[in-house]
């Protein structure tokens, strides 16, 4: 049977903030489901967004004297270096303000229009006379009608749980004014998702991949009976202004959605078309916090279904993050962001965790740092790390790092099962199976290695001491597949030392034999203390020395056209492109390196794009190209990335991009030099998630 390609997606953060661990289970469990399914062959689409729409984004920018363009950029750019330094592999982060998403929001609005599923109606809004704006429910704060709580929000109550309308509470007041709001009437449109009830409940009760505690939830809702959807706003709003209206815009949970299409749409090169037909053909499977599910499991698949696009194959719904057993809060200090924590320890030992605990179901998660540290010291580093170091490392010293025949087939036969197992919990979200299986298998090599006392042994019988160490190495093999998923770096660091090219799961059964190995290396250290306060004030900055590299955000750009500098006779005029919408103009003092500066275009060079934009003798240059330089500074080539993907991070390992603009002279303290064509910063290669970064240039420096 043919597979259907698989379209993955994360639920879309909101560009109004950082990132968070909570955050990051979510794209880990479905980082770790798109790298499995890649592993074993299946067609994937693997995709997310910021969710850049809505009055909390408008009015937060406003409030920092920011337009909201300007204010989602800038999130966008904190949110992608944390994905990069979490080692998610999303083909397409897109934003939600984008030509994709209007379109495809404008479209269905359209559809379900024509064939009558919305509606106009006349609502009564809280509405701020201050401000001159209507009130969402989150902006009206007052006393609860129902148990007298000062300062509760207008649509519950945190204290008694009561539901209401923002008009019942008692000495209302607007969040943005402090005035007390009136009530006003507005037209607003409406979504006929009451007429979707039968068709909601056939679906939900059909489908197999549901968890059950969910679709129990869902139709117990549709049961109780549902109201239509509004999905309209009042200016003013940041979103996607309705077409043929003056002060009406889209509701942000209408186009969030349709943000995985359009970032569908922008991963197959913005065609719109082939996104639809993609979308329609593939298993789409979405990944969701168990506070969205009203959103993903009724008013989407309605709207789906109303505009004629096939509703999701599968919605896995992941409970909360806690942390030390507490709700993760800022006023408590349990609030850990995402950057705070790679800056601390390696990312890949929390994906471990996270995996570690996950099943397909809604329970909560806890963060406990002192299971964290134990976890990964027992487990990842001595029982995984250190088997495939001892075992490589003595394969180095006494065998010339020639591995001979394998010997106990029973042994590897065991342990190929227990793969079997690994994965069809992978492919049933249960990733804390997984975990354990592989665990087993990694206790049981070192089992079989302290049972030989290959220290001993090597003494007596040279030959199959060799044996054994080829048995290891094997389920050293072994392991770095079934943990890829999870461990990512870690496997390809493995690989490289066992000397081979990337595996997938179909190598699991391909033994090495009589194999010249690498050399081995200590991939991962024990955490000896993990610095990071907790249930104190966050955010207490504590100087510590920042790394210059990570201050710079490194991406691959494509150059689309060069022209001469009009008035400056070495300088060129680069027009590039990044990747998702963002095209720039470079200028760059290259002219006298290149006979034909044609021969740059569609090179795909490595470019500072978090540079202070310049003006150079007239001309805006808006970030800054890398190039090598020789010794005697006569030959300059640009760095090159060509197997990458336009817009791929480029970084060196263990340090992640820097968000923030930089000035020239930040840039200047950065050391990147070029060694054996190796292109270098503090000892380690400049590379992307494809390749490492390549040059014409020998031995120099990078300027
Ligand atoms: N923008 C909407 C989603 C739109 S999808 C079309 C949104 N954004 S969010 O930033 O608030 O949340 C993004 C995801 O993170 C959601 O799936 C949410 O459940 C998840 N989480 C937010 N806090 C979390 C924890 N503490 N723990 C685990 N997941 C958490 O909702
Ligand atoms: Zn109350």
């Amino acid at each position: 049977m043919k597979h259907k390609p698989i379209f993955i997606t994360s639920a879309l953060p909101y560009a109004n903030g950082p990132l968070h661990l909570g955050s990051m289970v979510e794209h880990t469990q479905s980082d770790i489901y798109a790298r499995f399914m890649r592993m074993i062959g299946r067609k994937v689409v693997y995709v997310c967004a910021d969710d850049t729409h809505g009055t909390p984004i408008e009015v937060n920018a406003a409030k920092l004297n920011k337009t909201p363009e300007q204010f989602v950029k800038e999130w966008y750019n904190h949110h992608t270096a944390d994905l990069t330094g979490y080692h998610i592999s999303y083909d397409s982060f897109y934003t939600t303000n984008s030509k994709e998403s209007k379109h495809f929001t404008e479209k269905i609005f359209n559809i379900l229009k024509k064939n009558g599923h919305i509606y106009k109606k006349e609502i009564e809004l809280m509405y701020d006379l201050e401000a001159k704006r209507f009130l969402p429910d989150r902006y009206v704060k007052g006393i609860c009608p129902k148990c007298g709580s000062p300062d509760q929000y207008g649509d519950n109550c945190e204290k008694c749980g009561a539901t209401y309308n923002p008009n019942e509470l008692l000495e209302p007041y607007s969040v943005i004014t402090k005035s007390r709001p009136v009530v006003k009437i507005a037209e607003h449109y409406f979504f006929k998702l009451s007429s979707f009830s039968s068709k909601l409940k056939k679906w939900l009760t059909n489908n197999k991949k549901l968890q059950p505690e969910i679709k129990n939830q869902i139709l117990g809702w549709v049961n109780e009976g549902l109201e239509d959807w509004c999905i309209s706003r009042n200016a003013p709003y940041f979103g996607f202004k309705i077409p043929g209206e003056d002060d009406l815009y889209f509701y942000v949970w209408l186009d969030a959605p349709i943000g995985y299409m359009a970032a569908l749409a922008n991963e197959l090169n913005g065609k719109v078309d082939n996104a639809e037909k993609f979308w329609n053909e593939s298993d789409v499977t979405h990944f969701i916090g168990k506070d969205i599910i009203y959103f993903h499991l009724l008013f989407w698949p309605a709207v789906l279904m109303a505009s004629g696009f096939s509703i999701p194959d599968n919605v896995i719904v992941h409970g909360f993050l806690n942390i030390n057993g507490q709700k993760m809060s800022k006023s408590r200090g349990t609030f850990i962001r995402a950057i705070d924590f790679r800056e601390k320890t390696n990312t890949e030992f929390l994906r471990y965790y996270f995996a570690s605990n996950l099943t397909h179901t809604m329970t909560d998660l806890d963060l406990d740092l002192e299971k964290f540290i134990s976890k990964t010291n027992n487990e990842l580093v001595a029982n995984v790390a250190n088997f495939v170091y001892r075992t490589l490392s003595f394969t180095n010293k006494n065998y010339d790092s020639k591995l001979s025949t394998i010997r106990d087939t029973m042994l590897l036969e065991k342990i190929q099962k227990k793969t079997d197992e690994i994965k069809a919990a992978y492919e049933a979200f249960n990733y804390r199976d997984a975990v354990k299986n592989i665990q087993e298998i990694a206790s049981l090599g070192n089992k079989y290695f302290q049972n030989n006392e290959p220290w001993k042994l090597i003494k007596i019988n040279k030959e199959e001491t060799g044996e054994v160490l080829t048995d290891c190495a094997n389920i050293a093999k072994i392991l770095s597949i079934v943990l890829k998923p999870i461990l990512p770096m870690f496997s390809k660091s493995v690989e490289e030392q066992l000397n081979l090219k990337e595996q997938s799961w179909k190598d699991l059964p391909n033994y090495i034999e009589n194999h010249k190995i690498g050399k081995a290396v200590i991939a991962l250290q024990k955490i000896e203390k993990l610095d990071l306060q907790i249930g104190d004030k966050p955010n207490t900055k504590t100087q510590k020395k920042i790394d210059p590299f990570s201050k710079l955000n490194l991406k691959v750009a494509k150059i689309t056209s060069i022209s001469e500098h009009l008035k400056a006779d070495k300088l060129l005029l680069i027009n590039i492109d990044l990747g998702n919408n963002d095209k720039r103009q470079l200028v760059a003092g290259l002219k006298p390196f290149y006979e034909d500066i044609n021969e740059l275009i569609g090179k795909q060079i490595i470019v500072v794009t978090n540079l202070e934009h310049a003006n150079l003798r007239g001309e805006q240059s808006q970030g800054m190209l890398l190039a090598g330089e020789t010794k005697d500074s006569k030959t300059v080539k640009v760095l090159e990335a060509p197997k990458s993907k336009i817009g791929d991070q480029v970084y060196i390992e263990r340090i992640t991009p820097g968000s923030k603009t930089i000035k020239f002279d930040d840039f200047l303290k950065v050391k990147i030099y070029i060694e054996n064509n190796k292109v270098m910063s503090e000892g380690k290669q400049l590379k992307s998630d494809k390749e490492n970064i390549v040059t014409e240039i020998n031995n120099g420096k990078v300027r």
